[in-house]
């Protein structure tokens, strides 16, 4: 394995409660003498703002440029400077909300999967997942927790899309190479539940 310290990606659609259980996998890889860096998609960058209009509708652009954009600011997340996940991993595990395996369920629902794949190589290349933890839940229900939760509703946060993007995800992890591990959590449980079955799934990979 390239990088010393575990990465753990957290995955799922919007609504599926990725930020609360990053948290607790934060505390508890915390509790297990790591060094944590908790760090997410899409970033605080100027790529990532620019993005983050385009969301709020504040810009328009089409959804190749999205899926670029987002390409653009993962490679700006790998390689920056100052907290570059590639120079982070050296001294810490790190824990990110999202990753590639997003760009892929929710770009090859509007363009091509296999453009999406083959522009997310070099970061592919630059820094695997030690595991991506995908949070599996029923759009519905997640549909549900956005709107007891935002005060405004984004882009790609309807019911058809965010059941277009579940299916995406089930064709994207089955794009992956082999040495992509993908740790699949029922995420249709309570939070406290989901929460156990994340340490469950990352204790084992951390020992294996
Ligand atoms: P999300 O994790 O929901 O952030 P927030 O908590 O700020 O709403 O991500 C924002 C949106 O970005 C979400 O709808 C998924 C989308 N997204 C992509 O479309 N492509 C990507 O590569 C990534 C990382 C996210």
């Amino acid at each position: 394995m390239k990088h010393k310290h575990p990465f753990f990606v957290l995955e799922g659609i919007d609504g599926s409660g990725k930020t609360t259980q990053q948290a607790g996998l934060v505390n508890h890889l915390r509790s297990k003498g790591y060094n944590v860096h908790a760090t997410c998609e899409p970033t605080n960058s100027r790529i990532g703002r620019m993005i983050r209009d385009v969301f709020s509708g504040k810009e328009m652009a089409d959804q190749h440029v999205i899926a670029a954009l987002f390409c653009a600011d993962r490679l700006d997340h790998l390689h920056h400077l100052d907290n570059g996940l590639l120079a982070m991993n050296e001294t810490h595990a790190i824990v990110s909300d999202r990753y590639y395996l997003s760009s892929l369920a929710y770009h090859g629902v509007h363009v091509d999967m296999n453009w999406v794949f083959q522009s997310n190589q070099p970061a592919m290349h630059a820094l695997k997942p030690t595991a991506h933890i995908y949070i599996d839940m029923d759009p519905k229900e997640s549909m549900n927790r956005i709107a007891e939760n935002r005060k405004h509703v984004e882009l790609y946060e309807t019911l058809e899309n965010l059941t277009a993007v579940r299916d995406a995800y089930e064709k994207a992890i089955s794009l992956l190479p082999d040495d992509d591990i993908v740790v699949r959590i029922n995420g249709n449980q309570s939070v406290e539940q989901v929460h156990k079955s994340i340490i469950k799934a990352v204790d084992t990979v951390l020992t294996a």
